[in-house]
């Protein structure tokens, strides 16, 4: 078994029109066997940026932890608000410093850039490898499944309650089909001036 799958997952990410949605399932499981059913693995890092975590749990932790202290020290030193981009190149140059003994977590960003107004996701490997796709992204352990569901699903210029409705569809439909990920999600919708927070209530084994 892969490290990466030691712990079970799920992170989207997904655009549409001036704004973006991230979603992930809220189990924490080894080896399939069920540990809790609330783990966090979407994390605030501004008001208009949010990442995703999905891998081994104990990194999860410690690269957020990590991150919120590098944020920190940027938005003082700059003295402004870090942009999407902008993060998702600090989370890439922190993942590739330990390109011999990575961190297992393969990193979802979502944000709204506050400047042009545009929505922002990428992803990266466990070595902080980028893509910066203009629909969606899919981490985690059922992201096969994920992939599926995003493709069939996804269309350009979706409002906030209808990319909820495509998120969240696409979510339980991948994580129901995979024993290591589930155990309700969480959805949140990123707009210019709001972010709206939603649990799913879905199956619980
Ligand atoms: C669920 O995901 C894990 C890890 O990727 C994999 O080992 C397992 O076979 C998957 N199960 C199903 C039913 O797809
Ligand atoms: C694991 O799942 C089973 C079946 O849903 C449930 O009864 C049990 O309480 C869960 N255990 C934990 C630690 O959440």
């Amino acid at each position: 078994m892969s490290i990466l799958e030691y712990n079970g997952g799920i992170v989207i990410a997904m655009k549409g029109k001036n704004c973006v949605a991230i979603a992930a399932d809220r189990c924490l499981t080894v080896q399939m066997r069920n540990i809790s059913m609330d783990f966090q693995k979407i994390f605030q890092v501004d008001p208009h940026i949010y990442i995703g975590l999905p891998g081994l749990a104990t990194d999860t932790k410690t690269v957020s932890q990590r991150l919120k202290f590098r944020v920190n020290l940027y938005e003082l030193r700059e003295n402004r608000r870090i942009r999407p981009k902008t993060f998702s190149s600090m989370v890439s140059n922190l993942l590739y410093e330990r390109r011999f003994g990575p961190y297992f977590v393969e990193p979802i960003i979502a944000g709204i850039d506050i400047k042009t107004g545009q929505p922002y996701v990428s992803s990266m490997d466990v070595i902080g490898c980028t893509t910066e796709p203009e629909d969606f992204v899919v981490s985690g352990t059922c992201a096969e499944q994920a992939f599926g569901m995003c493709e069939t699903l996804w269309k350009p210029d979706m409002e906030p309650d209808d990319l909820f409705e495509t998120i969240s569809q696409s979510l339980m439909s991948a994580f129901d089909r995979n024993a290591s990920s589930g155990f309700g999600g969480i959805v949140y919708i990123i707009e210019k001036d709001k972010v709206t927070v939603k649990a799913l209530k879905t199956r619980m084994d």
